[in-house]
């Protein structure tokens, strides 16, 4: 998608320098910065810090990491090594663990010599696939806003948390893209934006990446979406995930469970959009699903701009408070209306996602 006017995706491979490129996510939206990522370990890091995040984007990023890794050692038992590290830099959106183990098995048997060539072809495939799962999406989705579109006969009003936009993926978004589709087909559009507090990626990202495609949006405070439901202000809420079990349930950002509530509760259809990627086809308990927990910094500080232009980060808690910064929830599938995947649209349950996914 488009930074004024001009396409990117959120991370790709420079072959002349043969280096990784990446948009710093921690910047956005006062900072637009191009980093060079040079090293499985670097990798990590910026997987880590989040300047990549997102559940598809960070498997996309750890594959081009153990790409790196092929490119500073030819030696498998190294480049497994660094895929482990890259597993354990986020623990709870699948999709890194998943984009790694499949590396890994492309370079099993693979003469040392090749190792480099083969692991960066097999990382380029997979951003390309990303980029058409989510496309596709995009089209499946499309039809549901249409649908709400030919009976309301004006704007739809989608609610969305987080960022489940292009900058969460490589392209298109997976939330975002029949947000995209629809807005592309002429139907008339405004997103209530969850600011998504600790690290504010709805207002940050997600408000930034709506004005960029010129979509009327407008943030909200975490607590608000309820009595906009109340209030007949939501049409749909449409959600990314960055963990969801084959037997429906979906682990997305901290705050999602809440907004599934209040939809159910004031019968609005509630949409989770993800990849097949993003399913985990063991886990079939959500209480076993890993729930990151990250630095309490998060909580305690704030990243904005001050008067000069600035970008600081300032203190906004007594300095002795305890805090707890636990980053997802699961919302359990009987509140999910239906998971919109590039194969198709089914219900949040074991038969459906099995029949429409597995193979
Ligand atoms: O912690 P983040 O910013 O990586 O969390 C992102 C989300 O929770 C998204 O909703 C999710 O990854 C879906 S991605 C298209």
């Amino acid at each position: 998608m488009k930074i004024k006017d001009k396409h990117y995706q959120t991370i790709w491979y420079e072959r002349d320098s043969s280096f990784v490129k990446i948009i710093d996510q921690t910047k956005l939206p006062h900072e637009f910065i191009i980093k060079d990522i040079h090293n499985a370990d670097e990798m990590v890091n910026a997987i880590f810090t989040m300047e990549v995040r997102g559940a598809p984007l960070i498997g996309g990023a750890a594959a081009f990491g153990v790409a790196l890794a092929a490119k500073e050692k030819k030696d498998f038992d190294f480049i497994k090594k660094k895929g482990n590290d890259l597993i354990k830099s986020r623990p709870t959106a699948i999709n890194l663990e998943w984009a790694v183990n499949r590396m890994i098995n492309k370079l099993i048997n693979v003469e040392v010599s090749n190792l480099f060539e083969v692991a960066i072809q097999e990382a380029q495939e997979i951003i390309k696939e990303d980029v058409g799962f989510c496309k596709n999406i995009g089209i499946h989705g499309f039809k549901i806003i249409e649908d709400i579109y030919k009976i309301k006969k004006d704007t739809v009003n989608i609610l969305t948390h987080c960022n489940a936009g292009w900058l969460a993926t490589i392209d298109w978004g997976t939330a975002t893209s029949p947000i995209y589709h629809a807005h592309q087909a002429g139907i008339p559009l405004h997103v209530w934006v969850d600011e998504t507090r600790p690290r504010n990626q709805g207002a940050n990202l997600t408000s930034f990446e709506l004005n960029n495609e010129k979509i009327p949006n407008t943030i909200i405070t975490d607590n608000t979406g309820g009595i906009l439901m109340q209030k007949g202000f939501v049409d749909m809420c449409l959600v990314g995930s960055d963990r969801t079990l084959y037997t429906g349930d979906v682990c997305n950002k901290i705050g999602t469970y809440l907004k599934a509530l209040a939809a159910y509760d004031n019968s609005i259809p509630f949409y989770v959009a993800l990849p097949s990627s993003t399913i985990d086809w063991e886990i079939d308990n959500y209480k076993n699903i890993p729930l990151e927990e990250r630095n309490n910094n998060e909580l305690s500080h704030i990243n904005g701009l001050d008067d000069a232009g600035n970008l600081k980060n300032v203190l906004i808690y007594p300095r002795e408070s305890k805090s707890f910064n636990l980053a997802f929830d699961v919302t359990p599938s009987k509140y999910i209306s239906g998971l919109i995947t590039e194969k198709g649209v089914c219900k949040a349950n074991k038969n459906e996602i099995i029949s429409l996914l597995k193979n």
